[in-house]
């Protein structure tokens, strides 16, 4: 009898520790109801969820363990993650006419002017620049004169990286982040709220307020219309971002050309606005996002809420990104439905309110 006794406890013993070991590797009570693809880049964020996303958002960088993006994510619950496209550069799709910020799947619902080369005639043509506009136009052959005027007057056809300025209307919904424009190390949006666990596939994703509250609207559509759209990457701050650069740079091997095709260098991120989400539908996976459902409804529908699908390989030539279809960035409804209907990229848009609001 004493030795069934002491069977039985050892038997309960080593079913307790497996539960322990299993809801550790799980990753807690944020433990997502599907598996991250292995491209998905995992970093482990070990904070609970609080009410604050302030203090979320001071905590995140500390609480940050990041893991090889190219290997199995550790913890599939996570803020602070990257994703790289499902396909690898030499297997990039066709590239597309540089239209449309929504995705190659979208129809651009603009009809952009034929480009002319007749630069001189275009409103805000500087003579100076003439040269630079030819040069861009003979590159991008699909661009309507207007927006080669615009693009080379904006400074976008200079090299990435190079002759940054600090990121105009900060603090709005229209601050531009990109490789030719920064945000400082200490900048921090104001009023983040961090996403109620039903909206999100991380433990810890905040946003600020305005688009917090648009992405809870989109979100509860795309339910309502049968998709799943989750954020799984909120506001980075920029050590957090600098710790995910430098990991992915290790990762590379030092090829700086590599890591800047998908990730921003610190103080280049949109994440450090608060504006930008990086979600998951369906699959629960960021890099397997541009292939679901809810991806072809985002597609369709997400600037009606006031998003843009930003990085787009049509995009690539502005943005310097591989495409991101995951990545949503906030600019409010009256920007992205004009974004949308011009057939333009965040970056020229918000480069041309750069003097409107400044005047
Ligand atoms: N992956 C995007 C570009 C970022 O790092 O902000
Ligand atoms: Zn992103």
């Amino acid at each position: 009898m004493k030795k069934l006794l002491s069977l039985i406890s050892l038997a309960a013993a080593a079913v307790l520790f497996a539960v322990t070991v299993f809801t550790a590797c799980s990753g807690g009570g944020e433990t997502p109801s599907s598996a991250a693809s292995p491209s998905d880049e995992t970093a482990s964020v070990t904070s609970s969820e609080t009410t604050s996303a302030q203090s979320e958002a001071s905590s995140e960088a500390s609480s940050e363990a990041m893991s090889d993006p190219s290997s199995e994510p550790s913890s599939e619950a996570s803020s602070e993650t990257e994703s790289k496209p499902e396909s690898k550069p030499e297997s990039k799709p066709e590239s597309k006419p540089a239209s449309s910020e929504a995705g190659s799947s979208d129809p651009t619902p603009s009809s952009e002017p034929a480009p002319t080369g007749d630069y001189a005639s275009v409103a805000g043509y500087v003579a100076e620049n003439d040269a630079r506009y030819n040069a861009y136009g003979k590159k991008h052959k699909d661009l309507s004169d207007e927006r080669v005027v615009a693009i080379v007057n904006f400074g976008y056809d200079g090299e990435f990286y190079t002759n940054v300025l600090p990121s105009p209307n900060k603090q709005t919904k229209y601050v531009l982040v990109n490789k030719f424009y920064y945000l400082d190390r200490d900048y921090v949006p104001d009023d983040l709220v961090a996403l109620p666990s039903a909206y999100k596939h991380a433990s810890n994703v905040s946003l600020q307020r305005e688009a917090y509250d648009a992405f809870i609207i989109l979100c509860d559509a795309a339910k309502k219309a049968g998709y799943t759209i989750l954020g799984q990457s909120g506001y980075r701050s920029y050590e957090t971002q600098e710790k995910l650069y430098n990991k992915y740079l290790k990762n590379e091997g030092g090829n700086v050309a590599a890591v800047d095709s998908y990730s921003a260098r610190p103080g280049h991120s949109e994440h450090q606005t608060g504006l930008a989400i990086d979600v998951v539908g369906e699959t629960g996976s960021m890099g397997k996002y541009g292939k679901s459902k809810s991806y072809k409804w985002a597609v369709e529908n997400v600037w009606k809420y006031g998003f843009i699908i930003h990085y787009t390989t049509a995009n690539e030539y502005i943005t310097g990104y591989e495409t991101e279809e995951w990545h949503f960035r906030f600019v409010g409804k009256e920007a992205a439905a004009e974004i949308h209907s011009r057939g333009i990229t965040v970056d020229e848009y918000l480069a041309e309110q750069i003097n409107k609001l400044s005047s």
